[in-house]
């Protein structure tokens, strides 16, 4: 196979991954292994080589910039591991159409840096903007900081090209507006883990890069008065672009490992910044007038000083340790609640144990953070944190998708009908069960 592989994409871009960052995720807590790490540079490559993985009888996990949070981008079982940094082309940006065509290879940040060329902007935003690559993007149908404006990933998505288990390609690359020829395969790929197909390349929506733009730091005594100021602002402004909520724990924990200036104490914090056109706008500032505790960012290097503190929070939180993630949402009603109640159980496990928020406000999606746990019982703290989410009617992935990490508590977030037509069209698309066999649907078929 390796002869086979190494005649399709040259002898540079087939080698061991044993011991590589390949087999092992950001966070370091799935790990696995491969002896094939391969290196496709396009289209015709990648389904040349699943074509000779599926005659060897082997299985196969695509990975970008492995920046994935819940291991889906990990050889749990020695699949073989196919990276595609190196399709990394940028198209220019349209400005009539305003969208762009990317290789699933680009980095976010070299769409975003594309974007700004032109007076346009990719509204997809998250701290591993570096490394995270589009195909993952799709793949999970990524969130971020600006979803609730812009929407996740899979409404940016205007047009894909996919690979496949089969070598055969779907391709919606034309970027129509209106298609209403049958299936959606693209929204079909949006989420679908590498489980369906290896997105390859893709069109993307842009949207105006707005010149005035006003970032705030507003402190609030608990998680339902954040919500109250997401609620004044959202209801007087359409300009809101993100609204982040992070705790004094984080907000101190991220001070203290970067060296960063907090702009006050509070219990919670949120962040939220607004774009528009209009230069006489000035809502945020205007709207939070009165309140104690508003940090307002008056220059760049301010607004750049105030993200940082909610940026480096992924960061700075492993550096206490390997986290149990859980990414969830819950409605906004219960938000209070459900941290309330995550913390109890948690505690309640383990005093040692920690538990750290933050996430995207406006959406009810909540980022939990258990530090200092025992992984050997993740079950519990799985079961305590998602099994309450449940009860509360929310979702177990709010936007790292379901991987390694959370197949086994799909049932609390899909019906076993869902989790059936799931299954079907896996099994009508991947026969072979070889494109990333290990996540998304649960081991055992549900009852
Ligand atoms: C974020 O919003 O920063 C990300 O989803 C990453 C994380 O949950 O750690
Ligand atoms: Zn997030």
């Amino acid at each position: 196979m390796l002869g086979e592989l190494r005649a399709v994409v040259g002898d540079d871009h087939v080698f061991d991954g044993r011991g590589s960052s390949y087999v092992v995720d950001w966070t370091g807590r799935f790990r696995g292994h491969t002896d094939v790490v391969v290196r496709p540079g396009s289209v015709d490559e990648v389904r040349e080589v699943l074509r000779i993985v599926r005659a060897h009888g082997r299985a196969l996990v695509v990975q970008g910039g492995n920046t994935g949070l819940v291991g889906g981008g990990v050889p749990l079982n020695g699949e073989v591991v196919m990276s595609l940094t190196r399709m990394n082309r940028v198209g220019e940006p349209d400005v009539t159409t305003r969208q762009i065509e990317v290789e699933a290879g680009a980095t976010l940040e070299a769409v975003q840096r594309a974007a700004t060329t032109v007076g346009l902007r990719y509204p997809v935003d998250f701290g591993s903007r570096g490394s995270a690559t589009i195909g993952g993007t799709i793949a999970t149908n990524a969130g971020g900081v600006n979803v609730m404006r812009y929407g996740s990933t899979r409404v940016q998505v205007a047009g894909l090209e996919a690979v496949l288990a089969d070598g055969s390609v779907v391709s919606t690359m034309a970027g129509l507006m209106k298609d209403n020829t049958g299936y959606d395969l693209r929204g079909l790929m949006c989420a679908s883990e590498g489980t369906l197909g290896v997105v390859t390349r893709a069109v993307l929506r842009l949207v105006p890069a707005h010149e005035v733009r006003e970032t705030v730091m507003v402190g609030c005594a608990s998680v339902d008065d954040a919500l109250d100021v997401v609620a004044t602002v959202c209801g007087a402004s359409e300009a809101i672009d993100a609204a982040e909520l992070m705790s004094r724990r984080g907000v101190d924990l991220v001070a203290d490992v970067v060296g960063a200036h907090r702009p006050f104490d509070a219990e919670w914090y949120l962040l939220i910044e607004s774009s528009t056109s209009d230069r006489s706008d000035g809502t945020l500032a205007r709207l939070l007038a009165g309140r104690d505790l508003v940090a307002v960012a008056d220059t760049p290097a301010r607004r750049d000083a105030l993200w940082r503190l909610r940026d480096e929070h992924t960061a700075s939180i492993a550096t206490l340790g390997v986290p149990l993630k859980y990414d969830v949402t819950v409605p906004l009603r219960s938000m209070a609640e459900f941290v309330r109640v995550a913390r109890q159980e948690v505690a309640a496990m383990d005093p040692r144990a920690e538990i750290i928020f933050f996430g995207h406000a406006a959406d009810g999606n909540l980022h939990v953070n258990v530090v200092g746990a025992d992984h050997d019982h993740h079950g519990a703290y799985d079961s305590a944190v998602l099994g309450a989410v449940s009860r509360f009617q929310g979702s177990i992935s709010a936007e790292h998708g379901v991987g390694v990490a959370k197949r086994d508590w799909l049932h609390l977030s899909r019906s076993a009908d869902e989790i059936a037509a799931m299954r079907a069209i896996k099994q009508a698309l991947d026969p072979d069960g070889i494109l990333n066999p290990n996540v998304l649907l649960p081991s055992e078929p549900t009852a």
